[in-house]
């Protein structure tokens, strides 16, 4: 029994006649009880807008903000509260630094390196940067297994580059990318690096420091938080030089009929009422996922992925993507194909059997390309997860080509 089951309420509620089996983590993960409580809890005694007000309810909203962005800021190890920018989520976070950072700092002729496993919230905003700046954008190609060598990385990023936008870990493949020569690589170069970790913190501690990284994004809801809250972290020297991004109330200073002024970091990157509820919800599942531990959910998660990898292995007709051969930095996403068989039949006939798993694209066009495919099925793994729920996927899996009247 995972003794973490019953803090997950949806997980004991029925899907269709059956019991929820949930494999779309890297999609969004469900939340605890102590999350949906804290936001409760939230609106039920302190909500007001922040900032604004000079009354005490008011006073308490700011400070649950402001104490919801310092546990952001332990927990990935910044500098300072002010480098913590709340955000919608990963894809608005990566749109700030694209438009603050890339739009005024880089010139015709700079280039900037992405990867082709890129989610499309890490490749279009670059697009726009690209054409607004007659940048060019360069692509880093994974090996067989879906891993980048260091020969790709020096190749690809050189003393053109002004900027490297990557995946941590790949919603499609689950790889998790070697971050760190990827950003040596890049200082080396004098490039600054943007990580987009909406699938790796809900697996893998982030330390921005450690790391040395410019910018990292991520969002709440992949990581047990409500939806609708993200953040942004940037190194203060840089956020300190950007112009903001969204304009309006609460990121000024003085405003003139003409003219503006701006607040202070990080005030300047947030405008408009903030998600105070979504905030106090992230705090809550940091606060969650710290009691679960990152070395439970990885032993929980690697053990999952073996058993899937295995299982699958024994089920002719399957195609997995990726590296299939080794649960070495690769997460528990797992992309794969049914011969003859369209993804989305396979979601829907897995679905029968109360089988939650994505199929699609996944927002990464230029990845499904590489892999020659249109679409694949994705089941991504959680700490929640049991080896009961993979049973009940193989099982499933295996009825998918009769279903459709294909032999065995
Ligand atoms: C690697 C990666 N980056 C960015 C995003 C965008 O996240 P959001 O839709 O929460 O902005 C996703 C979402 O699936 C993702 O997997």
């Amino acid at each position: 029994m995972n003794p973490y089951l019953i803090d997950f309420p949806i997980l004991q509620e029925k899907a269709t006649e059956k019991r929820l089996v949930y494999l779309d983590n890297a999609a969004t993960t469900q939340k605890p009880l102590s999350v949906i409580k804290a936001v409760e809890e939230y609106y039920r005694a302190s909500n007001a807008n922040p900032y604004r007000g000079l009354y005490q309810l008011s006073v308490k909203a700011t400070q649950e903000y402001e104490n919801a962005r310092h546990t952001v800021n332990e927990f990935i190890g910044a500098e300072d509260d002010s480098e913590i920018i709340f955000t919608r989520n990963a894809t608005e976070s990566l749109n700030l630094v694209a438009y603050s950072y890339g739009l005024p700092f880089l010139q015709k002729g700079d280039e900037i390196t992405l990867s082709v496993m890129e989610h499309h919230s890490n490749l279009v905003p670059w697009q726009m940067v690209a054409k607004a700046k007659g940048v060019k954008l360069n692509f880093l190609y994974p090996d067989a297994t879906g891993h980048f060598t260091d020969e790709e990385i020096e190749k690809k990023i050189t003393q053109n580059t002004k900027l490297v936008a990557v995946t941590y870990v790949s919603n499609v493949l689950g790889t998790v990318n070697p971050v760190a020569k990827i950003i040596d690589t890049a200082h080396s170069a004098g490039a600054v690096v943007v990580l987009d970790c909406a699938q790796s913190i809900p697996h893998f501690p982030l330390n921005v420091k450690d790391l040395d990284v410019d910018f990292a994004a991520f969002s709440g809801h992949k990581m047990l938080a409500p939806m609708g809250i993200g953040v942004l972290y940037g190194k203060k020297m840089l956020l300190e030089k950007m112009p903001p991004f969204l304009t309006g109330g609460e990121m000024i200073e003085y405003v003139y009929e003409q003219d503006a002024t701006f607040a202070q970091l990080p005030q300047k990157f947030e405008a408009g009422t903030p998600n105070v509820g979504g905030a106090v919800g992230m705090a809550e599942a940091i606060r969650y996922l710290q009691k679960v531990g990152y070395d439970t959910i990885q032993k929980t998660e690697s053990e999952l992925l073996a058993y899937t990898l295995q299982g699958l292995s024994g089920i002719p007709h399957v195609t997995v993507y990726g590296d299939t051969a080794s649960t070495r930095n690769r997460c528990g996403v797992i992309s794969f194909n049914v011969d003859d068989v369209h993804p989305h039949d396979v979601a829907t006939i897995l679905n029968e059997d109360g089988v939650a798993v994505r199929a699609g694209h996944h927002c990464a066009q230029p990845l499904m390309r590489f892999l020659n495919v249109n679409a694949t099925c994705r089941l991504s793994l959680y700490f929640y997860n049991t080896k009961e729920d993979i049973d009940i996927f193989l099982e499933s899996l295996k009825k998918v080509r009769g279903w459709l009247g294909y032999g065995a």
